[in-house]
């Protein structure tokens, strides 16, 4: 499984990037617009981070709108896949950038089907919204092993993005079901590494390594 940032925050990037762990970044206007830098700027700076897929999400409500920010992202880095909403006109969009050879991400997923005509559209990566569905009482890690059940009934190369986590269980199941891609925020990277038994027995091994006669 592949792990990705959910952040646009470079330090956290940096951070994360140094344990050898962090395969791509996914961004959105809300993660940018609070780093109260500029959407390029950003972007580049991520680029030069890391070396793996950087979403970018477009503004616009028209396919030709969202082509023409499709191409000038493309031309910001070889590594960037512009985020394209769950909709008709998105998926027009999607199916020229595929044509064109920019790499895209169909965002905002929240049911299988849509996934499924986001994969026939030609996405690279189709991103399911777990979080946001769990928060209107909905099990949004059933939506994402029907949306990965019916990419393989397919055999579609679109690769899932599990979205909107929140915590360790949403990495864990997504492992279980075998998402492709799981996209996190730094603090939820950070809940991952630890375990309250782990420290402890790491103190208590250097407590009886003291025990032990020195030759
Ligand atoms: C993914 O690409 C989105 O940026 C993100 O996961 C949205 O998560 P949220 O529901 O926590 O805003």
């Amino acid at each position: 499984m592949k792990i990705f940032l959910d952040t646009a925050d470079v330090d956290e990037i940096r951070r994360a990037s140094a344990m050898g762990l962090v395969d791509g970044v996914t961004t959105n206007p809300t993660l940018v617009s609070r780093t109260g830098r500029a959407y390029k700027e950003v972007i580049k700076e991520i680029c030069d981070i890391v070396d793996g897929p950087i979403s970018a999400e477009v503004i616009s409500d028209d396919a030709e709108g969202m082509i023409a920010e499709a191409r000038d992202w493309a031309k910001v880095h070889k590594n960037i896949a512009v985020k394209v909403p769950m909709t008709l006109e998105g998926l027009k969009a999607v199916k020229t950038c595929s044509a064109e050879g920019i790499s895209t991400n169909v965002t905002l997923v929240f049911q299988p089907l849509q996934g499924l005509l986001a994969a026939k559209a030609g996405a690279t990566f189709v991103s399911p919204f777990v979080g946001r569905l769990d928060d209107i009482g909905r099990d949004g890690m059933d939506m994402v092993a029907d949306l990965m059940t019916m990419i393989r009934n397919y055999g579609y190369k679109t690769e899932v993005i599990v979205a909107s986590i929140r915590n360790s269980i949403h990495v864990s199941q997504s492992a279980l079901i075998g998402a492709d891609i799981i996209t996190i925020p730094f603090k939820v990277f950070n809940t991952l590494v630890k375990h309250p038994l782990t420290d402890k027995g790491i103190e208590s091994f250097k407590a009886d390594y003291e025990k032990i006669p020195k030759a």
